[in-house]
């Protein structure tokens, strides 16, 4: 894997795990297979599709199973191997074990892991490439998971025009450094460059909480972290809308106005954001071009993450 010049060292090394090119393309494939669900119709590129940075454009919730809808928001993948904690609530901290939730959540893929290893044990080209990843063909949870692990611990978007404004590739238009100098006044302590997020949980005022969503305390039990949520990573932002842990905010201008005027003093609020920004319509429009130039068209169209049944 390539590690970008100007990102941290990552949180996920492969140490436990050695990557290889069968173990990304076994995982690759087990991404995108249907039969994975109990119902056989939904993949983990049913929710996360390459097109939108692995996001689920357009949904607030995701489908799974049955047209069963969940109650948070389809995350975009990529970066994941800095990431030091997954889900808006922080409630898995190992990207090794992440896929348990999803294959086995009743309104995600819904199945149980006997049946599914069962499954995979029986089918007639999984058990050869697993040992020619593993040296073994029993297919088992473990090795279902670290095959998962390698493909999404690869995915690596750094390619964006703001990279390559960083990289001294190319310069960014003066609508887009003036929306950079609003981004650093206003975002960048929580939505830290170069990944874009401090990976903290937050409250940024967002309003309309659901009666059964408490965020970051639905973790630590801790009332200090009702309602907050993980900082998400605005790489690729606009191609990941709807936006927010509820897919609340249907646009990106929509999000600006939320930190310009929306902001709503809930408990736990955080501090930087307790002054309403009240941007003028030049700032907006300006962190609007900003915010373009976080897509990386090389990573959505990268054939190496596609669907490889299609
Ligand atoms: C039905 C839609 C759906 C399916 C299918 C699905 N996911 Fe997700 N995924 C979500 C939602 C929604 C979340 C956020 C859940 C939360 O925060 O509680 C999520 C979160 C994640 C995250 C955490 C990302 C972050 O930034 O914290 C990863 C990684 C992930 N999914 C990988 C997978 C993998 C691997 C599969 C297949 C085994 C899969 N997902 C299947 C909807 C789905
Ligand atoms: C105090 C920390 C903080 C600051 C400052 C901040 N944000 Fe956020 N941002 C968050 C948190 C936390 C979330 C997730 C909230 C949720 O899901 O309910 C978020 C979510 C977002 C999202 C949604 C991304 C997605 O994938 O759904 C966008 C876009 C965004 N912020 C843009 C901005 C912009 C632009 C600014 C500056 C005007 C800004 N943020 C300032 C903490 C912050």
């Amino acid at each position: 894997m390539e590690l970008p010049a100007h990102f941290p060292s990552p949180v996920y090394t492969f140490s436990n795990n050695p990557l290889t090119e069968e173990g990304f393309q076994l995982g690759r494939k087990l991404f995108y297979d249907k039969r994975l669900s109990r119902t056989g119709t939904i993949s983990c590129g049913s929710c996360h599709k390459q097109s939108h940075a692995f996001a689920d454009p357009g949904m607030p919730v995701s489908a799974g199973v049955d047209g069963l809808m969940g109650l948070r928001n389809s995350p975009a993948l990529f970066n994941l191997a800095w990431m030091p904690h997954f889900m808006w609530d922080g409630g898995v901290n190992h990207i090794d074990v992440m896929p348990v939730a999803p294959l086995t959540e009743p309104v995600e893929m819904d199945n149980d892991l006997p049946t599914l290893m069962a499954y995979l044990n029986s089918e007639t080209e999984y058990p050869a490439e697993f040992e020619a990843v593993f040296g073994e063909s029993q297919v088992t949870t473990p090795r279902v998971l670290w095959a998962l692990a390698q493909f999404q611990g690869s995915m690596v978007s750094a390619g964006s025009k703001y990279d390559k404004f960083i990289e001294g590739r190319v310069s960014l238009a003066a609508n887009e450094q003036r929306g950079m100098a609003v981004f650093e006044q206003h975002c960048s302590s929580c939505h830290q460059p170069p990944l874009f997020t401090d990976h903290s949980f937050r409250n940024n005022g967002l309003g309309g909480l659901h009666p059964e969503e408490q965020g970051h305390m639905t973790i630590t039990k801790d009332s200090a972290d009702y309602g907050k949520f993980k900082v998400p990573s605005l790489r690729n932002v606009a191609l990941t809308y709807p936006y927010m842990h509820n897919g609340s905010l249907m646009s990106l201008e929509a999000v600006i106005e939320h930190y310009s005027e929306g902001i709503e003093p809930l408990a736990n609020l955080d501090p930087v954001l307790s002054d309403p920004l009240y941007l003028s319509e030049e700032d907006k429009a300006d962190l609007l071009d900003f915010l373009q130039t976080l897509t990386d068209f090389d990573f959505i169209g990268h054939p190496r993450f596609s669907d490889p049944f299609e």
